[in-house]
Protein backbone atom coordinates (compact mmCIF):
# COMPACT_ATOMS: atom_id res chain seq x y z
CA UNK A 1 0.00 0.00 0.00
CA UNK A 2 1.86 3.71 -1.17
CA UNK A 3 1.99 5.98 2.01
CA UNK A 4 0.33 9.19 2.10
CA UNK A 5 1.69 11.42 -0.82
CA UNK A 6 3.91 9.49 -1.67
CA UNK A 7 3.04 9.28 -5.90
CA UNK A 8 2.04 12.96 -5.50
CA UNK A 9 4.13 15.63 -6.16
CA UNK A 10 1.58 17.89 -5.11
CA UNK A 11 0.69 19.24 -1.05
CA UNK A 12 -1.83 17.11 0.35
CA UNK A 13 -3.32 18.18 3.50
CA UNK A 14 -4.55 14.76 5.54
CA UNK A 15 -6.58 16.15 8.23
CA UNK A 16 -8.48 14.82 11.25
CA UNK A 17 -6.92 11.27 12.23
CA UNK A 18 -8.38 8.50 14.37
CA UNK A 19 -5.64 7.07 16.64
CA UNK A 20 -5.11 3.76 17.30
CA UNK A 21 -2.54 3.41 20.10
CA UNK A 22 -0.85 0.35 21.07
CA UNK A 23 1.98 -0.95 23.64
CA UNK A 24 3.39 -3.56 25.34
CA UNK A 25 1.81 -4.15 28.64
CA UNK A 26 4.95 -6.07 29.85
CA UNK A 27 2.76 -9.08 31.81
CA UNK A 28 4.53 -11.59 33.33
CA UNK A 29 4.13 -14.94 31.79
CA UNK A 30 3.40 -16.42 34.62
CA UNK A 31 0.28 -13.69 35.20
CA UNK A 32 -1.30 -14.10 31.98
CA UNK A 33 -1.02 -18.23 32.82
CA UNK A 34 -2.89 -17.37 35.95
CA UNK A 35 -5.68 -15.02 34.31
CA UNK A 36 -6.07 -17.43 31.08
CA UNK A 37 -6.92 -19.94 34.11
CA UNK A 38 -9.29 -18.00 35.48
CA UNK A 39 -11.07 -17.20 31.95
CA UNK A 40 -11.55 -20.39 30.71
CA UNK A 41 -13.01 -21.38 34.08
CA UNK A 42 -16.03 -18.65 33.06
CA UNK A 43 -16.00 -19.94 29.61
CA UNK A 44 -16.58 -23.28 30.25
CA UNK A 45 -19.46 -22.73 33.58
CA UNK A 46 -22.30 -22.90 31.55
CA UNK A 47 -20.87 -26.30 30.31
CA UNK A 48 -22.00 -25.02 26.20
CA UNK A 49 -20.10 -25.93 23.39
CA UNK A 50 -19.48 -22.25 22.10
CA UNK A 51 -16.98 -23.55 19.29
CA UNK A 52 -20.73 -24.65 17.49
CA UNK A 53 -21.58 -20.71 17.43
CA UNK A 54 -19.84 -18.58 14.64
CA UNK A 55 -18.87 -15.28 16.97
CA UNK A 56 -16.21 -15.61 19.57
CA UNK A 57 -17.22 -15.97 23.60
CA UNK A 58 -17.46 -12.69 25.25
CA UNK A 59 -17.90 -12.48 28.76
CA UNK A 60 -19.85 -9.03 28.48
CA UNK A 61 -23.28 -10.83 27.70
CA UNK A 62 -22.44 -13.98 29.42
CA UNK A 63 -22.35 -12.66 33.12
CA UNK A 64 -18.95 -11.77 33.32
CA UNK A 65 -19.19 -8.07 32.56
CA UNK A 66 -16.66 -6.96 35.55
CA UNK A 67 -13.62 -8.24 35.57
CA UNK A 68 -12.36 -4.70 36.89
CA UNK A 69 -13.36 -5.47 40.42
CA UNK A 70 -11.60 -9.12 40.81
CA UNK A 71 -8.70 -8.92 42.91
CA UNK A 72 -6.65 -10.99 40.53
CA UNK A 73 -7.27 -8.74 38.45
CA UNK A 74 -6.03 -5.93 39.53
CA UNK A 75 -2.42 -5.74 38.83
CA UNK A 76 -3.42 -5.90 34.99
CA UNK A 77 -5.67 -3.03 35.33
CA UNK A 78 -2.67 -1.10 37.57
CA UNK A 79 -1.21 -1.80 33.58
CA UNK A 80 -4.16 -0.39 31.76
CA UNK A 81 -4.35 2.53 33.60
CA UNK A 82 -1.16 3.94 32.75
CA UNK A 83 -1.24 3.27 29.57
CA UNK A 84 -4.86 4.82 29.34
CA UNK A 85 -2.68 8.28 31.04
CA UNK A 86 -0.28 8.06 28.27
CA UNK A 87 -3.08 7.64 25.31
CA UNK A 88 -4.68 10.85 27.21
CA UNK A 89 -1.41 12.97 26.91
CA UNK A 90 -0.79 11.63 23.32
CA UNK A 91 -4.12 12.82 22.68
CA UNK A 92 -2.73 16.71 24.84
CA UNK A 93 -5.95 15.88 27.02
CA UNK A 94 -5.00 18.00 30.49
CA UNK A 95 -4.08 15.76 33.41
CA UNK A 96 -6.20 17.39 35.95
CA UNK A 97 -9.98 17.80 34.05
CA UNK A 98 -11.31 13.98 34.12
CA UNK A 99 -11.32 10.83 36.29
CA UNK A 100 -11.33 7.93 34.38
CA UNK A 101 -13.56 4.83 35.59
CA UNK A 102 -13.81 1.67 34.79
CA UNK A 103 -17.15 0.78 34.14
CA UNK A 104 -17.62 -2.92 31.84
CA UNK A 105 -14.43 -5.28 31.18
CA UNK A 106 -14.88 -8.80 30.47
CA UNK A 107 -12.67 -11.44 28.08
CA UNK A 108 -13.46 -12.98 24.54
CA UNK A 109 -12.81 -16.39 23.74
CA UNK A 110 -12.30 -17.04 19.80
CA UNK A 111 -11.83 -20.34 18.30
CA UNK A 112 -11.00 -21.92 14.56
CA UNK A 113 -13.33 -20.25 12.23
CA UNK A 114 -14.90 -17.42 14.60
CA UNK A 115 -14.63 -13.80 14.33
CA UNK A 116 -16.57 -10.67 16.18
CA UNK A 117 -19.11 -8.64 14.02
CA UNK A 118 -18.57 -5.05 13.63
CA UNK A 119 -19.90 -3.12 16.69
CA UNK A 120 -19.25 -0.31 19.29
CA UNK A 121 -19.08 0.45 22.93
CA UNK A 122 -22.29 2.86 22.64
CA UNK A 123 -21.96 3.50 26.59
CA UNK A 124 -18.30 4.18 27.16
CA UNK A 125 -15.15 6.97 26.71
CA UNK A 126 -12.57 4.54 26.19
CA UNK A 127 -12.21 1.38 25.08
CA UNK A 128 -9.10 -0.47 25.80
CA UNK A 129 -8.45 -4.33 24.65
CA UNK A 130 -5.66 -6.28 26.28
CA UNK A 131 -4.37 -9.08 24.21
CA UNK A 132 -3.50 -11.64 26.57
CA UNK A 133 -3.66 -15.07 23.96
CA UNK A 134 -2.81 -14.15 20.07
CA UNK A 135 -2.17 -17.59 18.58
CA UNK A 136 -0.78 -16.96 14.62
CA UNK A 137 -3.57 -16.15 12.17
CA UNK A 138 -6.14 -15.94 14.87
CA UNK A 139 -7.19 -12.38 13.35
CA UNK A 140 -6.52 -9.02 13.38
CA UNK A 141 -8.73 -6.24 14.83
CA UNK A 142 -10.27 -4.03 12.05
CA UNK A 143 -11.36 -0.35 12.44
CA UNK A 144 -13.95 1.06 10.40
CA UNK A 145 -15.06 4.29 12.40
CA UNK A 146 -16.25 6.29 9.17
CA UNK A 147 -17.93 3.92 7.27
CA UNK A 148 -20.54 5.96 4.80
CA UNK A 149 -18.69 9.40 6.70
CA UNK A 150 -15.32 8.77 4.74
CA UNK A 151 -14.29 12.53 4.15
CA UNK A 152 -13.06 11.45 0.91
CA UNK A 153 -15.69 9.30 -0.86
CA UNK A 154 -16.70 12.11 -3.40
CA UNK A 155 -19.35 9.52 -4.65
CA UNK A 156 -21.70 8.27 -2.20
CA UNK A 157 -21.14 4.12 -2.22
CA UNK A 158 -17.54 4.27 -3.91
CA UNK A 159 -16.02 2.75 -0.71
CA UNK A 160 -18.51 -0.64 -1.35
CA UNK A 161 -16.42 -3.62 -1.47
CA UNK A 162 -17.11 -4.15 -5.79
CA UNK A 163 -14.91 -1.41 -6.08
CA UNK A 164 -11.85 -3.02 -4.66
CA UNK A 165 -12.50 -6.24 -6.50
CA UNK A 166 -13.44 -5.22 -9.85
CA UNK A 167 -10.52 -2.25 -10.39
CA UNK A 168 -12.41 0.93 -9.49
CA UNK A 169 -10.01 1.31 -6.32
CA UNK A 170 -6.83 0.46 -5.58
CA UNK A 171 -6.42 0.26 -1.45
CA UNK A 172 -4.82 3.11 0.01
CA UNK A 173 -4.80 5.39 3.54
CA UNK A 174 -6.55 8.47 1.24
CA UNK A 175 -9.97 5.94 0.36
CA UNK A 176 -10.49 2.93 2.50
CA UNK A 177 -13.10 1.43 4.55
CA UNK A 178 -10.95 0.19 7.27
CA UNK A 179 -7.92 -0.04 8.63
CA UNK A 180 -6.53 -3.68 10.02
CA UNK A 181 -4.24 -3.77 13.33
CA UNK A 182 -1.64 -6.71 13.37
CA UNK A 183 -1.67 -7.54 17.20
CA UNK A 184 0.07 -9.82 19.30
CA UNK A 185 0.20 -11.77 22.71
CA UNK A 186 0.69 -8.90 25.30
CA UNK A 187 -0.18 -6.00 23.14
CA UNK A 188 -2.65 -3.32 24.66
CA UNK A 189 -4.88 -1.48 22.02
CA UNK A 190 -6.30 2.11 22.78
CA UNK A 191 -9.20 3.89 20.72
CA UNK A 192 -12.52 5.97 21.04
CA UNK A 193 -15.16 3.73 21.87
CA UNK A 194 -16.91 4.91 19.28
CA UNK A 195 -15.08 3.65 17.10
CA UNK A 196 -16.91 0.46 14.75
CA UNK A 197 -14.49 -2.52 14.75
CA UNK A 198 -14.47 -6.39 14.26
CA UNK A 199 -12.02 -9.00 13.78
CA UNK A 200 -11.02 -11.17 10.79
CA UNK A 201 -12.45 -14.65 11.52
CA UNK A 202 -9.55 -16.75 12.95
CA UNK A 203 -7.94 -19.41 11.18
CA UNK A 204 -5.90 -20.74 14.14
CA UNK A 205 -6.24 -23.90 16.40
CA UNK A 206 -5.39 -22.33 19.53
CA UNK A 207 -7.88 -19.87 20.88
CA UNK A 208 -7.16 -16.11 20.62
CA UNK A 209 -8.42 -14.72 24.15
CA UNK A 210 -8.62 -10.81 24.84
CA UNK A 211 -9.67 -8.60 28.06
CA UNK A 212 -11.92 -5.36 26.90
CA UNK A 213 -12.40 -2.72 29.22
CA UNK A 214 -14.42 0.10 28.88
CA UNK A 215 -13.84 3.57 30.50
CA UNK A 216 -16.00 6.90 30.89
CA UNK A 217 -14.64 10.20 31.72
CA UNK A 218 -15.93 11.82 34.25
CA UNK A 219 -15.05 15.74 35.26
CA UNK A 220 -12.99 15.94 38.56
CA UNK A 221 -14.82 19.91 38.97
CA UNK A 222 -18.08 21.28 36.63
CA UNK A 223 -17.35 24.51 37.88
CA UNK A 224 -18.15 26.41 34.69
CA UNK A 225 -18.43 23.28 32.23
CA UNK A 226 -21.22 23.00 30.12
CA UNK A 227 -20.40 19.44 28.84
CA UNK A 228 -19.14 16.18 29.84
CA UNK A 229 -20.33 14.24 33.12
CA UNK A 230 -20.18 15.80 35.85
CA UNK A 231 -18.92 14.01 39.42
CA UNK A 232 -20.20 11.31 40.57
CA UNK A 233 -20.83 12.29 44.14
CA UNK A 234 -23.66 14.77 43.24
CA UNK A 235 -25.66 12.73 41.24
CA UNK A 236 -28.61 11.29 42.47
CA UNK A 237 -31.14 8.32 41.92
CA UNK A 238 -34.67 9.10 42.00
FE1 LIG B 1 -15.46 -4.50 21.04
Amino acid sequence: MPEMGEESVADLSNFFPLTAYKSKLGLAESYRVELLKEITKDYKKENIDHKKNETAWTGDVSGFEFLHVRKSFENLFKEISNQVETYRETLKVADNVFDFYYTRSWATVTTNQQDIQFHKHLQSHITAVYYLKVPKDSGDIILEPFLGYNQNEFIPGLLQKKSFTDGTLEPSLYLSPGAGINVETDDILIFPSKTSHGTVKSKAQESRISISADIVAVLKDSNSKEYFLPPLDMWRKF
